[in-house]
């Protein structure tokens, strides 16, 4: 059951075969490079693609626009204490400004960065400081065929091995990301929080959650963490994020806003730093880098983060989808995640060598096969990694219809039937920086 109506609508339409061809062969084979009017369903990110609901939309109209001392802000100030709990909020103009003012912060040269899997851009952040960003994985997260509730995890096991090797000094944050954007979307759980928070006090750390995706993450735990059975989304968010001393935040995910951040803490004098740094890289304290409207929408979209039946729906419209893939008989990461579905291209196209890079060539094949956009997470994405060839398919929120998602399985299952007569592709010109080439670099078929 859907518990909202379209009430207003783009129009979207699939180019015909032909033209998708063309329109591939003009991108080089890379999805980032078609324009967005020639792709059917848009499976690229789930991040500040969404829906906003009405409320957000007058929102809008609400924004003060003032340089200093926002009426809007004064709203997200109140909406992220009532919702997460911290008194202390610094907006920024999206995730990763957040993560550039609060890592700049905390963390200096030479330092150590623990997180159950770094994303991209906190990676970024952390190695842009002169640190090392360390991922610390619980055994079996990168397993696809591994069933387990909370693959998210973090391993206070190996963060211990690792404390033992550099010392506690080295070490002045500990990340916790929910969910876990890098291990195919899977849950952590506040059993987990708790511990990785006592881990963190004990070397004397400060705890930062990654919050991107906070409620997708609650959800999770009331349905698979017996203590919350019963418990509710607005009450779980809050436990979980109690134990964390700060937060980053992107609001293109759970704010449901199409762009927008913060970080959020609650010790005063990190507070003023973080003020101070943000002055410099995003905006006067009370805009942050985002337009008062902005601010305004995203103080509403947090709080309907955690109504319900928001999320409920959310997570359940991306287990059909893994569902109506596997139906298809194509290969999809176990168990599927809040945000995203992910699919095996290793497995799939198994007569594919790394070097033809068979995530890529998925991606490929699922826009020629149904103008379907998705995004690679494999060797194309991350050279010199050894990682799954995994395709991602993330579900902005409260835009697609099953009809939408059903012609994405249909589209995967008819590639599937043709796996096995799928070629590969090479590389034909890439950017200096290794870390983005996926972003820019063109192929052909081999
Ligand atoms: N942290 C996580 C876990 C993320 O997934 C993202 C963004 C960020 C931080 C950065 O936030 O984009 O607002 O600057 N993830 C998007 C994605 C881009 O497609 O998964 P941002």
């Amino acid at each position: 059951m859907r518990s909202y109506k379209a009430k207003m609508v783009e129009t979207i339409s699939l180019p015909s075969r032909e033209k998708r061809e063309a329109i591939l062969d003009e991108a080089g084979y890379n999805a980032f490079n078609i324009p967005a009017e020639h792709v059917y369903i848009d499976l690229l990110t789930d991040s500040g693609t969404g829906t906003m609901s009405d409320e957000q939309w007058a929102a809008l109209f609400r924004g003060d626009e003032s340089y200093a001392g926002s009426t809007s802000f004064a709203k997200l100030r109140e909406a992220v204490e009532d919702v997460m709990g911290f008194p202390h909020v610094v907006p920024t103009h999206q995730g990763r400004g957040a993560e550039n003012v609060l890592y700049g912060c905390l963390v200096d040269e030479g330092d150590i960065v623990l997180n159950n899997a770094h994303f991209d851009t906190t990676r970024a952040h952390v190695a842009n400081q002169g640190a090392d960003p360390v991922d610390c994985p619980i055994e079996g997260a990168k397993d696809p065929s591994v069933d387990g509730p909370f693959k998210g995890d973090f391993s206070v096991e190996r963060a211990r091995e690792i404390v033992a090797d550099v010392g506690a000094d080295a070490i002045p944050v500990v990340v916790l990301t929910i969910t876990n954007n890098s291990t195919a979307g899977q849950p952590v759980s506040v059993e987990n929080t708790r511990e990785v928070a006592d881990f963190a006090a004990e070397i004397d750390a400060t705890f930062v959650v990654d919050a991107c995706r906070f409620a997708e993450n609650a959800y999770f735990v009331q349905q698979r963490e017996a203590e919350f059975d019963g418990s509710s989304i607005a009450d779980i968010v809050r436990e979980q994020l109690s134990y964390a001393d700060a937060v980053t935040m992107s609001g293109k995910k759970e704010a449901l806003v199409n762009i927008g951040g913060f970080a959020a803490m609650h010790d005063a004098e990190l507070f003023e730093a973080a003020k101070q740094r943000a002055i410099l890289y995003e905006g006067f304290p009370t805009y942050g880098g985002m337009a008062g409207r902005d601010i305004e929408a995203m103080a509403v979209g947090l709080r309907e983060a955690v109504e319900p039946p928001y999320v409920e729906e959310r997570v359940q419209q991306v287990q059909e989808l893994g569902e109506m893939l596997e139906a298809e008989g194509v290969p999809v990461y176990k168990p599927v995640g809040g945000h995203a579905v992910y699919l095996d291209a290793g497995q799939l196209f198994s007569q594919l060598p790394r070097e033809q890079f068979p995530g890529q060539v998925l991606v490929c094949e699922l826009y020629r096969e149904g103008g379907v956009r998705a995004v690679e997470l494999g060797s194309f994405a991350f050279p010199g990694a050894n990682r799954l060839e995994l395709v991602r398919l993330a579900v902005p929120r409260r835009t697609y219809s099953r009809e939408h998602l059903e012609h994405v399985a249909e589209t995967a299952g008819a590639v599937a039937d043709r796996s096995e007569y799928v070629t590969g592709l090479e590389i034909t010109g890439e950017p200096p920086v290794p870390e983005l080439r996926h972003f820019s670099a063109t192929l052909r078929p081999v």
